[in-house]
């Protein structure tokens, strides 16, 4: 599965989106939370912002919504041209027929999971997915301290999904950085969110291939 570094922009400058994508611009993909303040007891932005940084062409997008009623929510983000859109199973209502219609609308499809969510219910509908999101941190907000419990729910994802031979990526979301993303990949994810690591480093472009070649020595 290829390895995908993906900053979040949850704790950028905003009135420099711009220049702040820019920053980012050798990741593979710019992570964007969507919040609610209902899903999640915090607020964000919606559908403008994500489809100015889509309209950007600096990065493709991958949506993070942490909102309650995805199902009627969530497929605009793909038809915005989101490369990737993750809607919570917590909140949805149909997760399959969500699933499809995302995917129909050209975008890949991701399964959000809280931390106190297991994937169990969810094996048997893993090709519905394009990607899980473990998230190791309480969503919400940035820079909080990794959920090391979490490692086992990674490794039961990546069992799951290697014994039904399928090509779902498993990314992981919350306070992932040099300490941490080195277990994660070791667990089986390949696909990593960092906010606060990547945009209150020093310089974000070296905090990425930094983050990468740690990833990359234990991703196969
Ligand atoms: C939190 C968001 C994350 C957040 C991660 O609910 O989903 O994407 O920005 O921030 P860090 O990497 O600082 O934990
Ligand atoms: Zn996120």
């Amino acid at each position: 599965m290829h390895l995908t570094i993906s900053p979040s922009i949850l704790n950028c400058d905003i009135a420099d989106l711009h220049g702040q994508l820019e920053s980012i611009s050798s990741a593979d993909i710019a992570h964007v939370d969507v919040m609610d303040n209902h899903f999640v007891p915090n607020l964000t932005w919606g559908l403008p912002v994500v489809e100015a940084c889509v309209k950007t062409g600096i990065l493709p997008v991958d949506a993070h919504l942490m909102i309650e009623d995805p199902d009627r929510w969530a497929p605009a983000y793909a038809e915005a041209g989101c490369e990737s859109v993750t809607f919570h199973v917590e909140a949805a209502a149909a997760p399959i027929r969500l699933a499809r219609e995302i995917r129909h609308q050209g975008a890949r499809v991701g399964l959000g999971l809280r931390p106190a969510t297991d994937i169990a219910p969810f094996v048997d509908i893993l090709s519905e997915f394009d990607m899980i999101l473990i998230m190791t941190v309480e969503p919400g907000f940035g820079g909080q301290k990794f959920l090391e419990s979490m490692l086992p729910k990674i490794r039961r994802t990546r069992d799951a999904i290697r014994s039904a031979d399928l090509p779902v990526s498993i990314q992981v979301d919350g306070g992932v950085s040099r300490q941490t993303i080195e277990q994660c990949a070791q667990a089986g994810a390949t696909n990593f969110v960092a906010g606060s690591a990547i945009f209150k480093a020093e310089d974000a472009y070296t905090e990425i291939a930094t983050l990468r070649e740690l990833a990359g020595s234990h991703c196969h």
